[in-house]
C-alpha cells in the first residue's frame, strides 16, 4: 500500500528521511508491502505538494542547490490547512527545528493534522515538551496515533524497551545519556579539546541542534527526560519540572580530577518515582568507566531502566556514521512509520 506523508522541516532529519526513502522504499515494499510517498514538504521558505508523490532526488537537489524545496513553480504559503489539504497525506512527520517557547511552527501543524484525521510522527520535541496533555488528549479524542520515538535520543529504543519489553515489570526510574552533542563535547574536552572545538565537532557530525545552546544548557536532554517520563509513568511533567544544569560549568580541572580517578563526566538525565511522584533532573555527573553509561563513547547515547523484579535494563547505541546525524534520527522516524502502518493494517504480514 502507498502511504502518503506530509513533512514539515527539511533540515538534517527531513533530508535524511528523503534520502532513506529514496534508497529503501523498494525494500520496504518487498518486506512489508508498504511504500512511503512524500506528498508535501514544507521548509522555512515555503512548501511544495503533489498528492501523487514528490520526487525524492528532486527535493534533495532543490534544497542543496537553492536552499529550499519551494524555489520552483509550486511554491505555497505557510498556511497549515492549505498545505495539509494539498498534500492529501495520511501521516504528518513533524521535523521542523524546535523551540521551547511556543513550539512553533511544528505545534500548529501537529494540531492541524490531528484535526484533519491524520496520524502524526513527531521528530521535534517542542510540541511534546510544551503541550503534552493537550496533544495526547486531542489525539485520543480523535482516535489518532502519535508516535515520537525519534524525539528521545534516537535510535536508542528507550520507549520500546519501556513499553513493550518491560511491560510486565515495574519501572522505578531511569537514567540516560540523552544528548549526543553535550556528550561529544565533554568527551572531546576530556581528551584535551577546547569547548569551542567540541561544539564544532558536534556540529560537523550533524548532531547539534540548530541552536546548540539547547544542547549545552541541557534543554534537549530535559525535554527527552520529560517525554520518556510522561510516556513511562503516565505523568504530566512540564519542562520547568525537570531540574536542569548543562555542561557549560564543567571545566578542565573537573575533567582532570575525573581522569585521575579513572572516571568520566557525563551529562545524565534521570527521572524516578519518589513517593508516587516523578522527580526529574539533568546534570553533569562523574561516572565510573565500568558503568553502562560511563563507558559509552562520545557519539553514543543510552538509557538504563531500574526495574522490579528484573533489575537494571540498558539500551545503548554505537552510531555507524555514514549518512550523518540526521539519517540516524530519520531511521527512527522510519521505525515509527512502519510500526504505525502495521498498527493501521497498511502492511501485509512478512512473507518467507
Ligand atoms: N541535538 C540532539 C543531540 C539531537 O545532540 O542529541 C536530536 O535530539
Amino acid at each position: 500500500m502507498n502511504v502518503r506523508i506530509a513533512l514539515t522541516g527539511f533540515g538534517n532529519v527531513g533530508q535524511g528521511l528523503a534520502t532513506l526513502l529514496r534508497d529503501r522504499n523498494e525494500l520496504y515494499e518487498r518486506r512489508y508491502g508498504v511504500r512511503f510517498t512524500l506528498t508535501g514538504v514544507r521548509d522555512r521558505s515555503g512548501a511544495v505538494t503533489d498528492p501523487h508523490g514528490l520526487d525524492f532526488a528532486a527535493l534533495l537537489h532543490a534544497k542543496s542547490e537553492q536552499g529550499t524545496v519551494a524555489a520552483g513553480a509550486n511554491d505555497m504559503e505557510r498556511d497549515v490547512p492549505t498545505f495539509l489539504e494539498a498534500s492529501q497525506a495520511q501521516i504528518l512527520v513533524e521535523a521542523a527545528s524546535t523551540n521551547y517557547v511556543d513550539a512553533e511552527p511544528g505545534w500548529s501543524y501537529v494540531l492541524g493534522a490531528i484535526d484533519r484525521g491524520m496520524d502524526v510522527v513527531v521528530a521535534s520535541k517542542g510540541s511534546l515538551a510544551l503541550h503534552w496533555n493537550e496533544l495526547m488528549g486531542a489525539a485520543k479524542a480523535a482516535g489518532r496515533h502519535v508516535l515520537y520515538s525519534a524525539t528521545v535520543g534516537s535510535p536508542v529504543p528507550s520507549l520500546q524497551l519501556a513499553e513493550r519489553v518491560l511491560v510486565g515489570a515495574d519501572i522505578l526510574g531511569f537514567e540516560g545519556i540523552l544528548n549526543a552533542t553535550s556528550h561529544q563535547i565533554l568527551t572531546a574536552m576530556s581528551q584535551g579539546a577546547s569547548y569551542a572545538e567540541g561544539v564544532r565537532q558536534a556540529q560537523e557530525m550533524g548532531m547539534a541542534e540548530t541552536d546548540p545552546t539547547l544542547d549545552v544548557d541541557g534543554w534537549d536532554a530535559a525535554a527527552k527526560v520529560l517525554i520518556v517520563a510522561n510516556a513511562v509513568f503516565g505523568s504530566s511533567l512540564r519542562l520547568d519540572d525537570v531540574r536542569r544544569q548543562g555542561i557549560r560549568g564543567v571545566g578542565a580541572q573537573e575533567l582532570e580530577r575525573a581522569r585521575e580517578a579513572n572516571e568520566v563526566i557525563k551529562l545524565i538525565g534521570r527521572a524516578r518515582l519518589v513517593d508516587g511522584k516523578v522527580v526529574a533532573s539533568v546534570a553533569p555527573e562523574q561516572r565510573s568507566l565500568d558503568d553502562p553509561l560511563g563507558r559509552l563513547r562520545g557519539d553514543a547515547m543510552g538509557i538504563v531502566f531500574d526495574t522490579e523484579p528484573l533489575g537494571r535494563m540498558a539500551a545503548t547505541d554505537e552510531p555507524a556514521g555514514g549518512y550523518g546525524g540526521g539519517v540516524t534520527t530519520a531511521m527512527t522516524v522510519i521505525r515509527d512509520l512502519i510500526n504505525l502502518a502495521r498498527d493501521r493494517g497498511w502492511t501485509r504480514p512478512p512473507t518467507a
